[in-house]
């Protein structure tokens, strides 16, 4: 019997999961659910993706809604690893998800809870990629999504997603933090709908997984890039990482380096300047939509990861974002959206810096698909060219 319940991370308060809840009705910080250390050593792991840790995950349902996310490829870079300057590279893929993001791997559970609630609908506030896998999986389990996103701000693959399952979409004028602080306080009033962003700490649990597979595929690297926007993500593989840990997976935790884009970085700047809170960036700017967040519900926990780990928070330009996102897709045939880049990119200016050595072995984190939002690609110099349809003009091209 596997009694795992909420607890507060920020101030101690523990609560059963018997109830529906997702803050500390103390400190107001997002809840987490643990484990006791017995309950972890003990679980086995059988099958693929998500489910294969259905022994450490806090759902009992037989018949989870899924659509066999996770069991995403650790790809060995070929080429980029030496262009940095580190001894290994892996790259996992999480754009290879059904939906095409990691989101999936937090919705599967975050769902199959709505639906052992009972939950008849689901709400999320997004940049886009929560929102388009919400409304897959809400389809699946037969149950209204409402997906909140900031008018104008969404890339189009993403929107055509939740359209095509079906979703309610909200567009509001106003950016990521603010629908996501009018759908909070929905969920706090109201039992009707039931919040799935990265403050649901099922969703946490789900997308713990992350750090499963690496170790299990790949043991313990010496460091782990991942791109950070609400910070869920970032919760979530130290939440992983840490288990496996207790677990005995792994003797030594990898350092985690959590890498903002600079117009929206207001946890690398906390970090910086060695502050205890963060300062709201109020009008974040990025060309990575998805990570284009200036209030990161989860910061507080993002921070405490990356510093008990020993890393660094990272920023890095809209430039160098979209320089990485074509080299690796160039150098390493892995094309993913801007946000995912920003791994990649601050991989290079960490080892610029000489804050990872040649002789590190790193796992850098790439989060979506580049199919989702394929517009920041027609602004570059490709090898394009018109022909009229005959065979001497193919022929020219070729022959140069
Ligand atoms: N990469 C991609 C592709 C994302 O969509 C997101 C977040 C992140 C990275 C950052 O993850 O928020 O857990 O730190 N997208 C959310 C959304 C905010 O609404 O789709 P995080």
């Amino acid at each position: 019997m596997r009694l795992p319940k909420y607890k507060c991370e920020n101030c101690g308060y523990e609560e059963s999961l018997d109830k529906n809840m997702y803050f500390c009705p103390k400190c107001g910080d997002p809840l987490t659910i643990v484990y006791e250390e017995n309950e972890l050593q003990e679980a086995v792991f059988k099958g693929k993706g998500v489910w294969r840790y259905k022994n450490v995950l806090p759902v009992n349902s037989e018949k989870p809604v899924t659509l066999n996310e996770g069991g995403t490829p650790l790809h060995e870079s070929v080429k980029l690893y030496e262009e940095i300057g580190v001894k290994e590279l892996r790259i996992k893929n999480e754009g290879l998800n059904p939906t095409g993001s990691f989101k999936d791997r937090g919705m599967t559970v975050g769902v199959t809870r709505a639906v052992e609630l009972g939950a008849r609908s689901v709400i999320c506030a997004s940049t886009g990629n929560t929102a388009a896998s919400l409304s897959a999986y809400a389809a699946r389990a037969g149950i209204k999504s409402y997906v909140v996103v900031p008018e104008g701000a969404v890339a189009l693959g993403k929107l055509a997603q939740a359209r095509a399952a079906g979703a309610k979409i909200v567009k509001v004028r106003g950016n990521f933090d603010y629908a996501l602080k009018m759908v909070r306080s929905l969920a706090a009033k109201t039992k009707e709908t039931y919040l799935l962003n990265s403050v649901n700490p099922f969703r946490i649990e789900g997308q713990k997984t992350l750090a499963y597979e690496i170790i299990e595929e790949y043991g313990s690297p010496d460091w782990i890039f991942i791109p950070v926007g609400n910070a869920g993500n970032i919760t979530a593989l130290w939440k992983g990482l840490k288990e496996m840990k207790s677990i005995g997976m792994i003797e030594r935790l990898p350092k985690l380096a959590g890498v903002q884009a600079e117009g929206a970085s207001p946890i690398y700047r906390a970090f910086v300047e060695k502050k205890e809170e963060i300062i709201p960036v109020q009008n974040p700017q990025t060309i990575a939509t998805a990570i284009k967040i200036g209030n990161p519900a989860s910061w507080r926990r993002a921070m405490h990861a990356v510093k008990e780990s020993g890393g660094v928070m990272l920023s890095v330009s809209d430039e160098k974002i979209l320089e990485y996102q074509k080299k690796l897709s160039s150098e390493e045939g892995i094309f993913v959206e801007p946000a995912s880049a920003a791994s990649i990119a601050g991989l290079a200016k960490a080892a610029s810096q000489n804050l990872v050595g040649k002789n590190d072995r790193v796992v850098a984190i790439v989060t979506g698909n580049g199919l989702k939002d394929p517009d920041s690609l027609m602004r570059i110099n490709a090898e394009e060219v018109v022909i009229d349809a005959d065979m001497e003009s193919l022929k020219q091209v070729i022959n140069g």
